[in-house]
């Protein structure tokens, strides 16, 4: 081949090159050590000095010419979205799937039970303010019983002259939903509101500052306890799905009349006592009682014609309890190798 044919030939056939390997094979044919025109360069030295001018130049540039075009169609290849090389036999990409939180699964195991006995889910806000949180549960202003929940305050508890008490606070518990719902609904109730509860108090093994409580009303004609010894037994023996023992002792709440404090077994030691149940065997999970007239007044219902009964569970001791979790700081710890056991 002279220059011309080569030239003829080698810059389409670079042009219409499709990958890589067949353009190495093109500058082979042409450059590499036997090609067509590392041929003429060598045998440039046989000739007279007249051709050597001639051709020498021409040769040169032509080699030139071509390096330039393999390289300009290498450059095209490399970062065209054609050429981007699949490896079939590469092992997938692990897409890293989520999962529920422990109290999530709970809280949807929870609503499913309650639902399949009738029960509504409710909501409120969980900035309250202290009209719902206490005065409206028979919790007035000065009353002593307002320590036993421990408030994170958000204003300063000024002496309202409304007669709703206005101060803002975190609420302590679920129940002020209690009161949202009765105000905008008649009896026949039959509610559960779970959500956050907020404390100013210590943590430690089985307390946080924020918990989750399950809260649950039940209000018509007449309700009695025994309808509530019979939801609250029916719904642990499901969520927990073994026979632990429950217990109902008398309890305080100044919005109930009477009141219980509703515990189970403790699952780990089976009631011997251990650390999760501070030796006593028993693990506290709800207070609950017989909603108090005086809650029903504030309300607007006319205590003689209505009766009910109301519980508060705490989600996070349910969850700890069905999972044998040891520490209630675990659930926001933000520690992977604890939550990815769920
Ligand atoms: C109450 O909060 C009442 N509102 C419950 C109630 C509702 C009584 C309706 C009567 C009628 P108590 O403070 O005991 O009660 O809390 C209820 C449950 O919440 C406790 O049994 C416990 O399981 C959980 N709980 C309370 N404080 C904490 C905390 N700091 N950390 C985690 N769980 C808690």
């Amino acid at each position: 081949m002279n220059l011309d044919e080569i030239r003829k030939s080698a810059i389409p056939e670079i042009s219409n090159v499709r990958d890589l390997d067949e353009l190495e094979k093109i500058r082979v044919k042409y450059l590499g050590r036997n090609g067509h025109l590392t041929a003429i360069l060598k045998s440039l030295k046989d000739l007279s000095l007249k051709e050597k001018k001639k051709i020498g130049p021409a040769a040169n540039a032509l080699r030139q010419q071509i390096e330039q075009t393999l390289q300009q169609k290498r450059n095209e290849l490399v970062h065209s979205a054609e050429f981007q090389p699949i490896d079939i036999t590469a092992p997938g990409k692990k897409r890293e799937i989520g999962h529920l939180h422990p109290i999530s699964k709970v809280e949807e195991e929870t609503e499913e039970i309650f639902a399949s006995m009738g029960f509504a889910i409710a909501e409120g806000p969980e900035i309250e303010t202290e009209f719902y949180n206490f005065d409206a549960l028979n919790i007035p202003a000065e009353h002593p019983a307002r320590d036993m929940w421990d408030t994170l305050w958000l204003t300063p508890q000024t002496q309202s002259s409304k007669p709703k008490a206005q101060n803002l606070l975190l609420r302590a518990h679920t129940s002020p939903v209690q009161i949202h719902y009765m105000e905008t609904h008649q009896p026949p109730i039959r509610i559960i509101a779970p959500g956050k509860a907020f404390r100013y108090e210590a943590s430690d093994a089985s307390h946080e500052i924020q918990f989750y409580q399950l809260e649950g009303l039940m209000v018509d004609k007449n309700i009695s306890f025994a309808n509530f010894k019979s939801v609250t037994s029916a719904f642990l023996k499901r969520i927990f799905n073994k026979n632990l023992s429950i217990r109902f002792r008398l309890d305080y709440f100044p919005f109930v009349e009477p009141g219980v404090e509703v515990g189970v077994s403790c699952p780990r030691c089976s009631g011997r006592g251990c650390s999760l149940c501070g030796q006593s065997g028993w693990l506290e999970i709800a207070g609950a009682g017989m909603v108090h007239p005086k809650v029903f007044e504030a309300v607007g219902y006319n205590p003689k014609d209505v009766q009910g009964f109301a519980f508060g569970f705490g989600i996070d001791r349910i969850a700890m309890i069905k999972y044998n979790i040891p520490d209630i700081r675990l659930f926001n710890s933000g520690d992977l190798r604890f939550i990815k056991q769920f």
